[in-house]
């Protein structure tokens, strides 16, 4: 079957002309086209809500594309909730769509080939943001998870503390003075429901509309975007080997009240603040009010040296806002984080939470309370620490074996990722697009930069490429992307 009769198939008595074939020589990717073209057959009600289409596999097949391409397209469609996969069932045009906004009206989306925010619905290889999945200590897990739901009380089944679960917060706090330096109470530990939540809890709590506030450029793309649907406006500076350059935003924008940092292993350059820097920033926000977020995401992952103590445990006048999350560390999927707010700042926090925060699932609090109180989570953090080490280094030399004349690898101190940068002067975008279309996870550099330019390079995650044959295999998709 070529391609042109394929989307005959949709429905048996629409024309190819009708519903016209793909075109491989066109800009767009094929995984954009294909989602286009089955948008557009919703849209114009050739597909009906409950039609079935074709499954990713028989469609892989009868183009002749990459499995990968079809399983982007079909999961940007089911994210969008234009389709459902039901399993053995196939994959349908979800039921209630009518019920919705008219599909043909939808604004559409954002070219999201090189956007940073793109989150798969299946897992593709180098998805950024993953620890390793398959060692994480599921039996442990599964036990916690019994014990805990079979320990429940008429107490537990009621509201939970907007603040987070005592048991969770000892255990934080604990765990923080150990291992980052931290030295706080319980009290000052407010549970999240991820960096973003915390995010926009410090922001509520502390800053005003309009407030300028310095972010790391390249950095983190959903920091500034928060920010500026939060009506504040974030100033980039720039970051070099030392980290965030505390002279140039003191230059650029002194009259900010926050700054925003990544100073264990700056996301995404992989530098550490220096201790002059750290210093700097801290007298900075002693003198001005200001404040400092210390976003931590990942420091306990570092190869070269033990890991370094947060900034936080530098904060004498208390400043620093800590942000830490269980993302990296167990699994984003708990949706679990935390916020460490100076003493002072108890009360405040407090308030805003009250009528800002609905609490976070208290079984799940539980099993990690659990998890850290009986040993597992420190223990976990060191076998993760050591896994990593050994991935990062096959990773590099797989890539190296195959890539090494078209890209410089950038084996970053600590982290989970890598950055490639091509020696042939390829756009970042551009690679990032035809790894999707591959099948294959990336990330542009230059979507991290304030200004969408800059140094050109692609992030790929390592934690879960297994073995140095894994990593040569990749590389050769890569390759031929
Ligand atoms: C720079 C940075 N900060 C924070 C986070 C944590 O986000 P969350 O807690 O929402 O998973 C991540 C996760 O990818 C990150 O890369």
């Amino acid at each position: 079957m070529n391609r042109t009769m394929l989307w005959a198939m949709f429905t048996p008595e629409t024309t190819a002309a009708e519903l016209f074939p793909l075109d491989p020589a066109a800009s767009q990717p094929l995984y954009r086209q294909i989602y286009e073209r089955v948008r557009g057959a919703i849209a114009s009600g050739v597909l009906k809500p409950g039609d079935r289409i074709p499954s990713a596999r028989a469609l892989t097949k009868e183009l002749g594309l990459a499995r990968g391409t079809i399983d982007t397209a079909y999961a940007l469609l089911a994210a969008e909730g234009y389709v459902q996969t039901r399993g053995q069932a196939g994959t349908i045009v979800t039921p209630d769509l009518k019920a919705r906004a008219p599909v043909a009206s939808l604004p559409s989306r954002p070219e999201v080939g090189g956007a940073a925010s793109f989150r798969p619905d299946t897992i593709l290889p180098f998805q950024m943001g993953l620890p390793a999945l398959d060692l994480f200590p599921r039996k442990i897990w599964a036990q916690l998870g019994a014990q805990r739901a079979r320990a429940m009380q008429p107490a537990d089944m009621v509201h939970p503390s907007v603040f987070g679960l005592p048991a969770l917060r000892t255990g934080i706090a604990a765990y923080l003075q150990v291992s980052r330096g931290i030295d706080c109470a319980p009290a000052q530990v407010f549970v999240t429901s991820g960096y973003r939540h915390t995010l926009s809890l410090i922001a509520k709590a502390l800053l005003t509309a309009g407030d300028l506030v310095w972010v790391e450029d390249p950095g983190y793309p959903p920091t500034r975007d928060l920010l500026g649907q939060m009506g504040l406006k974030p100033a980039p500076v720039p970051v070099d080997r030392d980290g965030l350059i505390v002279s140039e935003a003191l230059r650029a924008a002194p009259h900010a009240r926050a700054a925003v940092v990544t100073p264990a292993h700056q996301s995404p350059l992989g530098v550490s603040l220096s201790l002059p820097r750290r210093l700097a920033l801290l007298d900075w926000a002693r003198r001005h009010d200001a404040w400092i977020v210390e976003d931590d995401y990942d420091g306990e992952y570092r190869y070269v040296s033990r890991p370094l103590p947060a900034l936080k445990s530098l904060d004498r006048d208390h400043r620093v806002l800590y942000a830490g999350t269980f993302s990296k560390v167990l699994l984003p999927s708990l949706r679990l984080a935390y916020l460490v707010v100076p003493p002072n700042q108890v009360e405040r926090f407090e308030a805003t939470s009250q009528g800002f925060t609905g609490g976070s699932p208290e079984l799940t609090q539980s099993i990690v309370a659990a998890f850290i109180a009986e040993g597992h989570f420190a223990r976990h953090i060191q076998r993760m620490r050591r896994l990593y080490a050994e991935r990062r280094a096959m990773t590099v030399a797989g890539f190296e074996a195959v890539l090494g004349s078209r890209f410089a690898i950038d084996a970053q101190p600590g982290g989970m990722h890598l950055l490639l940068r091509p020696r042939d002067g390829r756009a970042d975008r551009e690679l990032v697009a035809a790894m999707r279309e591959a099948g294959l996870f990336g990330e542009a550099l230059s979507d991290w930069a304030a200004g969408g330019q800059g140094a050109q390079a692609v992030l790929v995650n390592f934690t879960n490429i297994a073995s140095r044959e894994a990593a040569e295999a990749l590389a050769r998709r890569l390759v031929m992307a």
